[in-house]
């Protein structure tokens, strides 16, 4: 059995997160695909033994801790030793004003983006060892107000301070914790959001383009990797300089 180290990603069956995983198995590491949709999971992990990869497919609920217990344990049974990092990036966006979010979709938002973060981070936390990092996937709604995204802003909200306290708290063990917050990315979600998506958010971004999954990939890249080694509690935003532009009354 290989030896290299285990990464674990979250929502890893298609968009981001699959260009997370595949970037990560390029850079030799061995990837725990997760994802609530098993087959999706399942196809990130065959993109990556076919290229000549390691990779497990490990579809389950982030939001829920005994499944979340579970697949730690399958980790574990699978490889004999614990994950170095952890990419907390699996997540579910509505779209919705307060009087129209139902409770349930509120629920499964917070579930998904903030309460999943924590349970894999208090689970991977346990056995993790010096030198082990963690990288939550937040947004441009980590701070600030996004119109009809009241239970996707609240929850990466939390992301944010979810960051910082558990990059305190886990400092003193070495394990480092910070957040990745992307502007405008193009997956198929997106594109599937408004008409042209690329060239309306491309116009509003300093450096004229759309963001892509490798952009995030790249980030994911270097602060896992131990040149990164002071760098804790921080979310760096890459997003073209997007979330750098003030409000202003007239176009400029
Ligand atoms: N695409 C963008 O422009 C953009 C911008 C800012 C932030 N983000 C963040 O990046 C991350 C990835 O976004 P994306 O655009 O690739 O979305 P996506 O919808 O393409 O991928 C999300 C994946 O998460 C999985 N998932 C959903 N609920 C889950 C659960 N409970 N447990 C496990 N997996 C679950 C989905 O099945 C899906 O495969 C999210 O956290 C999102 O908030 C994306």
């Amino acid at each position: 059995m290989n030896s290299s180290p285990l990464a674990i990603v979250t929502g890893a069956g298609g968009g981001i997160g699959r260009e997370i995983a595949t970037a990560l198995a390029a850079s030799h590491w061995t990837v725990i695909v997760n994802d609530l949709n098993a087959e999706a999971a399942a196809q990130t992990a065959m993109q990556i033994i076919a290229a000549d990869g390691e990779a497990m497919a490990l579809s389950g609920d982030i939001g829920d801790w005994p499944t979340v217990e579970g697949m730690y344990g399958a980790i574990n049974d699978k490889y004999g030793r614990t994950a170095t990092l952890l990419v907390n990036n699996a997540g579910v966006q509505t779209w919705a004003s307060i009087d129209e979010l139902s409770p349930e979709d509120w629920s499964r938002t917070i579930s998904t983006n903030l309460t999943g973060c924590f349970l894999m981070t208090k689970c991977f936390a346990k056995t993790a060892c010096a030198g082990s990092s963690i990288i939550n996937i937040g947004s441009g709604c980590n701070k600030l107000a996004f119109p009809k995204l009241i239970d996707y802003s609240a929850a990466k909200g939390g992301i944010e301070m979810l960051t910082k306290s558990s990059a305190l708290e886990l400092g003193p063990r070495g394990i480092r914790v910070n957040c990745i917050a992307p502007g405008a990315i193009a997956t198929e979600r997106t594109a599937a959001e408004t008409d042209d998506y690329n060239n309306s958010w491309a116009k509003l971004t300093p450096l004229q383009r759309i963001g892509t999954p490798q952009d995030v990939a790249n980030a994911v890249l270097l602060l896992a990797d131990e040149k990164a080694g002071f760098i804790t509690g921080q979310t760096i935003n890459v997003d073209g300089g997007l979330f750098s532009r003030a409000i202003w009354p007239i176009d400029y």
